[in-house]
């Protein structure tokens, strides 16, 4: 028999417990809807063979918010704040499936198996010559035809309160436009708590191919589409590009960028110098070009910073890789209809596309693309948002 004092006492502890469970339940409830309100999903539309693409929308505490779509790892929107708290989209892009579908300026994709040009599209690994895909003249841009962008990949949210992220996995199949090697691409997106859309890459082979991937978002800080990207300032860390030639495919050599229109060490107007009678620009059609960022050894540091006046907000760019693009939007010509109808007209975005040098696999004087059985290639890549 037990006694009334044990009795009194199990019971005390019986309490105790019970509440204790009550509690932990409780906590991780409320820090399950506080994880489930930082990725949100839902159904953006269908591919003609019936696939469902998803877009995924990643928020942070600060209300800052990216969504993307697991077509072609796509960035949709990126909303971010001004100088004065307004929250406005900063990337262009469309409101449908389709139009991502039918798109042909890359907006927010990632771009793969290698992105910008490779000239004649063909290229020679440990004895064999491989010819890729044509579709930019008699070169190759952005992985051919049918390249990373227009893919469907597979999508994985990893929920987290500070740090919500989104795991795409695309695997191109062996000989897939020309490229030799099944590769696999995985790609995080992570939005930070400080405001920065981090993207991750890893990649793998099972035969000696060639690897490139980059991002391909268009910003527009200013908070509207109608507005062109000539009055961003631009600084880039480098101190010299690689030039092209009239195809827009790279010579080999390396040139310093001062006292010429690439100059951006200090902050400067983008519209300040565009139109200059430079040869380089005359190819370009305006800033179309890569640039040797200073400090290539591996780790990630700072590449570039964007700024515009009339909204305060700044894009800092963060890389490990050897080059950046910077594109000015000189293709964009209103025939793309963008988010809320806005057709996007010349130069009203920019692109900064980290990555190695434009037809490295043709240039043995340029950092090797060349990935092998058994190695994993790596990029990070993060876009910082800030206001001054
Ligand atoms: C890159 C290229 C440009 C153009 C755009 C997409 O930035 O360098 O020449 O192809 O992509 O339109």
């Amino acid at each position: 028999m037990i006694k009334k004092s044990h009795r009194s006492q199990l019971k005390k502890w019986v309490q105790i417990a019970s509440l204790l469970i009550a509690i932990v339940m409780a906590s991780a409830s409320l820090s399950a809807k506080g994880k489930s309100q930082m990725i949100d999903k839902r159904l953006f539309g269908r591919l003609e063979d019936g696939h469902e693409v998803y877009q995924y929308t990643l928020k942070n505490a600060s209300g800052m918010h990216v969504s993307i779509i697991n077509f072609g790892a796509i960035v949709t929107n990126i909303f971010v704040k001004d100088r004065n708290g307004k929250f406005a989209d900063v990337v262009l892009g469309y409101d449908s499936l389709q139009s991502y579908v039918n798109d042909k300026s890359y907006f927010g994709a990632i771009v793969g198996r290698y992105g910008n040009r490779i000239g004649k599209g063909k290229f020679t690994l440990d004895g064999h010559t491989y010819q890729l895909s044509i579709n930019d003249g008699e070169n190759q841009l952005h992985g051919g035809i049918n390249g990373f962008n227009k893919k469907l990949w597979a999508a994985e949210p990893i929920e987290s309160d500070s740090s919500p992220a989104l795991r795409l996995t695309y695997v191109s199949p062996d000989g897939e436009e020309g490229y030799p090697g099944t590769a696999t691409l995985v790609v995080t997106y992570t939005l930070t708590p400080d405001n920065a859309l981090r993207i991750d890459y890893e990649g793998q082979t099972d035969k000696p191919t060639i690897f490139n991937p980059t991002h391909h978002s268009y910003f527009n800080l200013s908070g509207s589409f109608t507005n062109t990207i000539l009055h961003h300032q631009l600084m880039i860390e480098a101190d010299s590009t690689t030039p092209v030639d009239s195809e827009l495919i790279t010579t080999g050599s390396i040139v310093g960028v001062a006292g010429t229109p690439m100059d951006f060490r200090t902050p400067t107007e983008i519209g300040s110098r565009i139109m200059d009678r430079y040869q380089q620009l005359i190819f370009g059609r305006g800033y179309d070009h890569n640039w040797v960022l200073r400090d290539y050894s591996g780790k990630v540091r700072k590449a570039a910073e964007v700024y515009e006046p009339g909204s305060g907000r700044v894009l800092t760019v963060f890389t490990d890789q050897p080059g950046i693009q910077f594109y000015s939007g000189n293709f964009l010509d209103g025939s793309a209809k963008g988010k809320g109808g806005v057709a996007y007209q010349y130069r009203t975005g920019l692109c900064l596309e980290a990555q190695h040098y434009p037809d490295s696999p043709n240039k043995p004087n340029f950092p090797s693309v060349v990935l092998r059985p058994g190695e994993t290639y790596h990029q990070t890549t993060i876009y910082q948002f800030s206001t001054k």
